[in-house]
């Protein structure tokens, strides 16, 4: 019987975990593609950046990191990526939140 109890308990809290994490994952994702979920203005939080090398585009950079191009506007909104220039730095991982 305790055992039972305990099973059931232990499959409880399992569930929840899984749905919290799903929930983060969804949370994150729609963050990463630049899905305003909350309504709220956009604003990119940039984790880390890469200073443009001679002969670098847009698309290059993106794919060498394995970012989709929505992510990684989303994360540039403000990037002009037909006048890249050496030296510009790009934001290659952050948050839109
Ligand atoms: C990008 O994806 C390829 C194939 O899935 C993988 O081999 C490579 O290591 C990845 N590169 C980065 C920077 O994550
Ligand atoms: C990007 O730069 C090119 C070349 O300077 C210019 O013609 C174009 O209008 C710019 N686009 C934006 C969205 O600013």
């Amino acid at each position: 019987m305790a055992i039972k109890m305990n099973n059931k308990s232990s499959m409880v809290v399992n569930i929840v975990l899984t749905l919290s994490l799903l929930l983060i994952i969804s949370m994150t994702e729609g963050r990463l593609l630049g899905v305003n979920i909350f309504g709220q203005p956009k604003t990119v939080y940039c984790s880390k950046v890469l200073g443009v090398q001679n002969g670098d585009t847009c698309f290059d950079i993106a794919q060498s990191l394995n970012l989709t191009a929505k992510v990684f506007n989303s994360i540039n909104p403000g990037i002009n990526c037909t006048d890249l220039f050496i030296g510009q730095w790009i934001c290659i991982s952050g948050v839109v939140i």
